[in-house]
């Protein structure tokens, strides 16, 4: 099959991490985007974020839309591992012996990414059952801004979110020129542009999603 020939090759794996990390990186922009409801003002008595929930949950093919959005969360996960460890095997035997400096600071990035990669997974573990996996329950009781309010004004909670998306968006921030470079589209005067567009789109939408946990603690858990 071809998607199977794909998988199987260094390049066709590169292409598949470049594609899904640029469809995640579209998730992020839709969902801090939605997320910001949470600072309009409420429409008819309901929080605007609650409303924007409702709407989201009632869009037509939104069951294809999770399922396509958790495919694309675990395959870049998954290919990334596949990638890292695969390069890891080519290079190891020089690093154990006559490592460069610059070899060595290539290490230490590694490391700095498996440790960041880690702390990212056990945020979107916690996240994903935080909200998603109580969705019925939110809606039960007081709706989603209540229980964001609520469960992001607990500390360690807080703290986890905050570091969970700087840690994202740092990661956004290298990927989306890496991500390009990978499809083959590299030229001399737009590449600088797409780094330079990757940068801000980092720090502006980790600065957006962390500030949220900073606003809960700011509320004392209610609006
Ligand atoms: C502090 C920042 C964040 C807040 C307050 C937040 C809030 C939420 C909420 C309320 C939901 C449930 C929405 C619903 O029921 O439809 C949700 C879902 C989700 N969030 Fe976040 N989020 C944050 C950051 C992130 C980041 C950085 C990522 C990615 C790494 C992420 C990934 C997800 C995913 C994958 C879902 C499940 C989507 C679905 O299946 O519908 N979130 N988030």
């Amino acid at each position: 099959m071809a998607l199977q020939r794909l998988i199987a090759s260094g390049i066709g794996r590169k292409l598949l991490v470049a594609l899904t990390g640029l469809g995640l990186v579209g998730f992020l922009v839709t969902h801090v985007a939605g997320n910001m409801n949470l600072y309009l003002p409420a429409k008819d008595g309901q929080p605007a974020i609650n409303t924007y929930a409702d709407q989201l949950h009632h869009l037509p093919g939104f069951f294809f839309l999770e399922l396509g959005l958790a495919v694309m969360f675990i395959a870049h996960i998954l290919l990334t591992i596949g990638l890292v460890l695969s390069n890891r095997a080519a290079k190891g035997s020089r690093y154990a012996v006559n490592a460069t400096k610059q070899e060595r600071g290539g290490v230490l990035a590694g490391r700095t990414m498996a440790i960041s990669g880690i702390v990212v997974l056990v945020f979107l573990v916690v996240h994903i059952s935080d909200f998603r996996l109580q969705r019925e329950a939110i809606e039960g009781a007081g709706g989603l801004e209540a229980s964001l309010l609520a469960k992001l004004a607990v500390p360690w909670r807080a703290a986890l979110y905050v570091v969970g998306s700087i840690l994202v968006c740092f990661h956004m921030t290298h990927g989306v020129a890496s991500a390009f470079r990978s499809l083959g589209i590299a030229h001399e005067k737009y590449t600088p542009m797409i780094e330079k567009t990757g940068y801000v789109l980092g720090i502006v939408i980790g600065l957006d999603f962390a500030s949220i946990p900073v606003y809960a603690l700011i509320q004392g858990g209610g609006a």
